[in-house]
């Protein structure tokens, strides 16, 4: 039995999911001051003369929790709502079906895995509360038909939602870019968001005992920008000021948090928060994460517009994203060591080199 959801139906958590103490989701660290929370930004207002406060808004949420949670952004509950109930009807089919397509190469167009957060599970086989269904799935003209055909519909339900969700991903980047005080609107256009968007269907079935289970463990994203559609569970929580805080569910909103590339071109401003997926015992939770990513051989480095000699000299170094993605691999995802690869040393002023690992 490979996938979680055709467990039978659990009265303890197997053996091999009970996770060491270390790395259960203590309550203590939960924030439980329910004024902090993640701001919930209308977009609609941005078409108009709300523009300014919008974007504003946008950059304060940024710098503050790395996590934005987003409504009236223009994708119709219709799509959201069409791909989501696939993607359940997907979860749905007999394992055997699935099973065809469960893989550890990450080379395949898409492909069912289950217990980690990437194909090679931590080194002492330590298991993770999700199965998944990870695809590529942006531009859809060219990866479409590489994408699971069944159930019915699955395809369509998917090629309506990555276009929708690759639109909101363009606009929201020109809000970006407003607020970073660039001159070019379309800074993010073109090869630093137009690689292939990957897709991870985050699946989280019901769990009898979530003190003791972790759905996703503690990471930060790669990419440049992840839009997320949590749909109705709750589970998704980000770090702050180095306490846990919930994300709020909010039906047809999209949360949006930056990846680790984001984090190099802004030279540390807006920060790769890390994040986690708690398991529940009352609901199955699916999420879908939509990853915009950079072209591979697209180069990435602070913007020169970001930088100043005096007083905002580049942390990081120039690379092209191909080497990104074996920095990430080589560091097995750890936010710390992957941004430590890429990091300048300025001898003479060491304080401001270490700022940025001090944010969580
Ligand atoms: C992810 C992720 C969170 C969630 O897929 O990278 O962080 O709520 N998912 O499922
Ligand atoms: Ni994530």
């Amino acid at each position: 039995m490979k996938l979680i959801c055709h467990f039978p139906a659990h009265k303890s958590v197997p053996d091999k999911y009970v996770l060491p103490p270390e790395k259960r989701p203590c309550d203590h660290e939960l924030l439980d001051d329910l004024s902090v929370a993640l701001p919930v930004i209308d977009l609609q207002r941005a078409v108009a003369e709300g523009r300014r406060q919008v974007v504003g808004e946008i950059m304060e949420a940024g710098k503050e929790f790395g996590f934005i949670q987003v409504v009236n952004h223009g994708v119709g509950e219709d799509v959201i709502q069409g791909f989501r109930e696939a993607a359940m009807e997907f979860f749905r089919m007999p394992e055997e079906a699935k099973l065809k397509y469960y893989s550890t190469d990450h080379n395949k167009p898409f492909r069912v895995f289950s217990g980690s957060l990437t194909s090679h599970n931590d080194a002492n086989d330590i298991r993770y509360w999700r199965d998944c269904l990870k695809l590529r799935c942006y531009p859809v003209e060219k990866l479409m038909h590489q994408c699971p055909s069944q159930p019915e519909m699955f395809r369509e339900h998917l090629a309506k939602y990555a276009v929708a969700v690759q639109e909101l991903a363009r606009s929201f980047l020109r809000l970006i870019a407003e607020g970073l005080g660039f001159d070019n609107h379309d800074f993010f256009e073109g090869d630093l968001s137009g690689g292939e968007t990957l897709m991870n269907v985050n699946y989280y079935p019901r769990c009898p005992d979530p003190s003791l289970t972790m759905g996703i463990r503690p990471h930060s994203d790669r990419h440049l920008l992840t839009i997320l559609s949590q749909g109705e569970v709750s589970g998704l929580q980000a770090k702050h000021r180095g306490r846990w805080i919930c994300v709020q569910p909010i039906r047809n909103a999209f949360v949006i948090n930056f990846g680790l590339q984001m984090e190099i071109v802004t030279n540390g401003l807006l920060s790769s928060v890390e994040h986690r997926a708690v398991t529940n015992s009352a609901k199955a939770r699916m999420s879908v994460a939509s990853l915009i990513t950079p072209k591979m051989d697209c180069r990435v480095g602070p913007a020169p517009a970001m930088l100043d000699e005096e007083t905002n000299p580049p942390k990081f170094k120039d690379f092209v994203c191909s080497e990104f993605t074996e920095a990430y691999e080589a560091a097995a995802g750890n936010r710390e060591a992957v941004l430590d690869f890429f990091k300048i040393h300025h001898t003479q002023n060491p304080a401001c080199v270490n700022q940025q690992f001090n944010m969580h």
